[in-house]
């Protein structure tokens, strides 16, 4: 029978680029579709960007921009990680979509006319310059206990101390500075203590092997603990970037209420575009619907989302895989230790896409563990296992094949009968691992198989007999026994790695897209091509570019530690804040490649010469001199920080491929680089870059 799965992994905040933890649950998900569309399932993978929020709309506002082309930008960075890293999902789309505003609405009116929504009205604190309810993390004060300054809402940093943020002394709004006042509002509640829901989720969460048995014994906990659950706050008041609540105007979902929807909107949006009926298949007892997440989201979507589901009538979650968190060397990934990992830095620097596919699937089992990165370990497991084992079989027998049997394959060896049957019966063992998401198992029993392979070939010695023209016809046998073994282990080795089985499958002429292509032997006669070397083994130095370099006083500590997190606060710059929190600055703009910043050409300038520009409040004219044999005529805003005088001679940096522009003085022929805060209102001040001596004009700053 076939089955009809919809797979989708956690979806991550439209706020920030994918890091290493996004990537390892991708890869986790992507190898178990994988292993299911080489069962014979019909699987719908699907993801998106989770665009509402708080966060979203300030981070935005910032940039000047509206939240739906801040998340638009986002958007378009995340194909670059997806392909890099071979994660094939069939769609990608954006709980901003039309689908998910339609659906989140629907399943609310559904939960509505079932009587599982109530409004209450609470106080909470508002920023009265803003005009806006203040989330907890918002608001920021002394420690109630400890009196440490710029604590946030709920907890202390410094005495660890848990509080309400109305126990704060002198709170103020980390958006504006201001002290929040106590307002109340309405707001709407799912009633998740209703008996009917504690019941219904006691019975999702324990029976079925639906969750991990770790998960399941939180969800009993929760269920169970100290006064059961609660009802869930679903409702935010404007301004909030988000979906509107039918027929309360200024009213919008908590972002945790339609985001898991956009699972399904992601599904609906994709099978729109492929012409399928979204409602049948949701109808369908035979779908399968499956959720890859972190272990930090447990809670919404063994609670909150089946529930949602279940009493608004819709098909209800069949299985929650949760995992952990990835940790470098056994710590949080951290910028300022330099254990940060960027996924794109890993691509751009030349790292093999694939080596981390199989160093995550060597580490991943079914239990919700912390996965731990470390150098010496991933050198050895791509180096000795993937390559020293697996690729090493194909380059001992392939050189043989190609230049004495013109790439003609032989007959099996019929000594290698038992090894060939053991191997089956390891396919089979292996496709349950990778069923059960037992991947480090199944990776170990392939090696285990490419070591038996590798004795085989070390006992007959090809080379050996490679000398003897009397036993052409062995050489033959023991090198096609050996290709049929490496066909074999690269079924097996398929879900981890796509990119290569697929040169496999092309050099030994071959399909490797389904399970059983395992059990196909490659007939007497069987043409392959000529071998190309397979991969690359990893040098260990290379991980000194990897890492990012620690940054004394760094800013924000753990960057990309969890693999999903509550939507991480801007770092927001605030006259309040500024005053007492040396970490405030601008955020940081989207993550770029090197490629990209590589487009951009910066040179040394020396400034010729420098003059007022009549008729103009802001701009110098400087005469610069790049080395090109000529001067430009540069127009920079900075009149207000420096005297003419004061540059002339100096040595700048400049942008020199910034197209021309007709400005009404003028052309002006590039950019030179100066910093400033990021409010010139609140921290005036401009700086112009000077260059150390030594500089000459026209080098390239890179
Ligand atoms: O924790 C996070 O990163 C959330 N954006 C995950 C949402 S998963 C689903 F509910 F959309
Ligand atoms: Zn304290």
């Amino acid at each position: 029978m076939t089955r009809q799965l919809f797979v989708t992994t956690a979806l991550p905040y439209a706020n920030a680029p994918f890091h290493l933890g996004h990537i390892m649950e991708y890869i986790q998900a992507d190898i178990w579709v994988r292993h299911q569309r080489m069962s014979g399932s019909e699987v719908h993978f699907v993801g998106a960007d989770d665009a509402h929020g708080a966060p979203i709309m300030i981070a935005a506002e910032k940039a000047g921009i509206t939240p739906q082309q801040f998340v638009a930008q986002i958007a378009a960075g995340r194909k670059q990680y997806l392909d890099g890293f071979h994660i094939e999902f069939d769609n990608w789309h954006s709980t901003d979509g039309i689908e998910n505003h339609e659906l989140s609405q629907d399943i609310y009116r559904k939960l509505k006319a079932a009587g599982f929504i109530t409004s209450k009205t609470i106080e909470q604190f508002y920023d009265p310059v803003k005009k806006m309810f203040l989330p907890d993390r918002y608001i920021k004060g002394e420690c109630p206990k400890c009196a440490a300054k710029d604590q946030y809402g709920d907890s202390c940093e410094v005495c660890s101390a848990v509080y309400s943020p109305t126990d704060l002394i002198k709170p103020y709004s980390v958006l504006t500075g201001a002290t929040p006042v106590m307002k109340s509002s309405e707001h709407f509640f799912f009633k998740l203590s209703d008996q009917k829901c504690v019941d219904f989720l006691r019975t999702w969460a324990l029976q079925d092997d639906r969750l991990q048995s770790e998960v399941a014994n939180k969800c009993k906990e929760w269920l169970e603990g100290d006064g059961g659950l609660g009802d869930w706050d679903i409702s935010r008041d404007a301004p909030y970037f988000g979906i509107e609540i039918p027929d309360q105007p200024g009213k919008y979902f908590y972002v945790w209420l339609d985001a898991p929807v956009g699972y399904l909107a992601s599904l609906k949006n994709y099978f729109a575009k492929t012409g399928r009926d979204f409602d049948a298949f949701m109808a369908d007892p035979m779908t399968e619907q499956i959720h890859f997440i972190g272990k930090d989201i447990t809670y919404f979507h063994t609670l909150f989302w089946p529930a949602m589901l279940k009493f608004s009538g819709y098909k209800i979650p069949d299985n929650v895989y949760a995992h952990g968190f990835v940790t470098v060397s056994g710590e949080k990934m951290s910028k300022s230790r330099g254990t940060g990992i960027s996924p794109l830095r890993y691509l751009d620097i030349g790292m093999n896409p694939e080596w981390l596919r199989y160093y995550f699937a060597a580490k991943l089992n079914a239990k919700v563990e912390d996965l731990d990165m470390n150098p010496e370990d991933f050198v050895a497991r791509v180096n000795a296992d993937l390559i020293g084992k697996y690729v090493n079989i194909a380059s001992r027998a392939a050189g043989f094949i190609t230049k004495r049997f013109d790439g003609r394959l032989g007959a099996a060896d019929p000594e290698a009968h038992d090894l060939m049957q053991t191997t089956f019966a390891a396919v089979a063992e292996v496709k349950e691992f990778y069923e059960a998401r037992e991947y480090s198992k199944a990776l170990r029993r392939i090696m285990e198989v490419a070591d038996h392979a590798n004795q085989y070939v070390a006992q007959k010695a090809p080379w050996l007999i490679a000398k003897d023209p009397a036993r052409e016809e062995e050489l033959h046998r023991v090198c096609t026994t050996a290709l049929g073994l490496f066909k074999i282990l690269s079924v097996m080795l398929a879900p981890v790695l796509p990119q290569l089985t697929k040169a496999v499958a092309s050099w030994l002429n071959c399909p490797i897209a389904s399970w059983d292509d395992a059990l196909v032997a490659l007939e007497e006669n069987h043409q392959i091509g000529e071998y190309q070397h397979l991969m690359q083994r990893v040098d260990i130095k290379i991980f000194d570019q990897l890492f990012d370099s620690p940054v004394p006083g760094s800013v924000s500590e753990a960057v990309a530690a969890p693999v999903t997190t509550t939507a991480p606060a801007p770092a927001l710059t605030t006259p309040a804040a500024t005053a007492t929190n040396a970490a405030a600055i601008e955020e940081l703009a989207p993550e770029i490649t090197i490629d990209d910043f590589s487009r951009i050409d910066l040179r040394i300038a020396r400034i010729v010469n420098c003059e007022q520009v009549e008729g103009s409040t802001k701009l110098l004219r400087l005469t610069l001199d790049v080395g090109e044999g000529r001067t430009r005529n540069v127009f920079s805003g900075i009149k207000s920080a420096y005297q003419p005088e004061q540059l002339i001679g100096k040595f700048t940096v400049m942008v020199a491929n910034l197209a021309p522009r007709k400005m009404k003085f003028g052309i002006s022929e590039g950019m030179v680089l100066a910093a400033s805060a990021e409010d010139e209102k609140a921290n005036p001040g401009l700086y112009i870059l000077e260059a150390w001596p030594g500089a000459q004009p026209g080098m390239r700053v890179r």
